[in-house]
């Protein structure tokens, strides 16, 4: 196996080698695959927890010659220029976790016209850009948001004086905050429940910027009479738990509290009473996108959305599934 022959070589020799020998205009190599990852950042447990899975299983798939990864920060600006030096590299597959849905045409037709295909993984992009991709592996996000909502229109369905509800949204245009947002709301106009929406601001997955949203909601609004908070993601949910509690309130009890993604700070923080509803996100889907993305290489037809498996968990399901997660 190249990688592993190159394994004691010098880090410029092997990015020569590699580039020297991955890729190239008849989009393959005899010792595996070439492939560019441009990852959304580090922002959040899941998200390291993804990195994790997709190099482990880059590195133990001996149809993978090297997987070059770059960390965006956030940022579409480089995750774009991330993009652009992978086809310049002439690497034979793209993977883009888009960070935001829409800007992507430009650079993904500059893709196309290199005859590189891209897969997307986790996050997914406007659909008037589909032609431009492959295939997308990951989450359902307008099933999580559903399920968000199916919880909470059955928790909250005997309120009498309404439902007052605080929502902390993910990275503004991101799919998954746009989708569990829509999903949500959807499920509790459909089951006819009677809510208000008190204030949704975006917290950008992050835990520092949720805390500080919430601290603002807090100030702006006062707890009394708010039901619900219902947060995008673990992080933020985490952070506006210190913010409750340094308020003087008791999470999970004075205001009922829904995440996404389970991790195991996530279930510790369900298992200690401080929130509600764990609305499952799986980012270990690694091992799967390899699988597509040598599909894709060879030219073989795939779905165009693959969703993986995920669940939902309540309170009486945190401490036994504590020792289960993986991040
Ligand atoms: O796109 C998946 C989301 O991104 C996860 O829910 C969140 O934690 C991450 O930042």
């Amino acid at each position: 196996m190249l990688k592993k022959a190159l394994a004691g070589i010098g880090a410029g020799v092997l990015l020569f080698g590699l580039t020297a020998c991955g890729g190239g205009d008849d989009g393959g190599s005899d010792d595996g695959l070439v492939v560019g990852f441009a990852q959304v950042g580090a922002e959040s447990a899941w998200r390291t927890a993804n990195t994790d899975s997709v190099k482990a299983a880059a590195e133990a798939d001996d149809r993978i010659a090297e997987l070059k990864f770059v960390d965006g920060q956030q940022e579409q600006e480089k995750q774009i220029e991330a993009i652009r030096n992978f086809i310049t590299q002439k690497v034979d597959v793209i993977v883009l976790a888009p960070v935001v849905e829409t800007g992507w045409t430009e650079v993904l037709a500059e893709a196309e016209q290199a005859g590189i295909p891209v897969v997307l993984a986790d996050r997914g992009i406007e659909s008037a850009d589909e032609d431009l991709y492959s295939t997308r592996l990951g989450s359902d996000f307008v099933a999580e948001g559903r399920s968000a909502g199916e919880w909470t229109a059955a928790t909250f369905a005997d309120d009498a004086d309404g439902t007052r509800i605080l929502e902390l949204q993910g990275t503004t245009g991101s799919a998954p905050a746009n989708d569990r947002k829509a999903g949500f709301f959807e499920v509790l106009d459909a089951e006819g429940l009677d809510y208000e929406l008190v204030d949704s601001q975006s917290g950008n997955f992050t835990a520092e910027e949720g805390k500080a949203v919430m601290e603002t909601f807090i100030a702006t609004h006062g707890l009394d009479g708010v039901d619900l908070l219902y947060a995008h993601n673990d992080e933020m949910g985490l952070g506006a738990i210190q913010a409750i509690e340094e308020a003087g309130f008791v999470p999970g009890t004075d205001v009922q509290i829904i995440i996404v993604d389970g991790s195991a700070a996530g279930f510790q923080a369900g298992v200690d009473g401080k929130l509600n509803y764990i609305v499952e996100c799986n980012p270990a889907f690694g091992e799967q996108l390899m699988d597509v993305v040598v599909q894709v290489a060879n030219g073989e037809s795939v779905e165009k959305f693959t969703p993986v498996e995920e669940g939902v968990f309540d309170a009486t399901q945190f401490e036994a599934e504590l020792p289960n997660r993986q991040f």
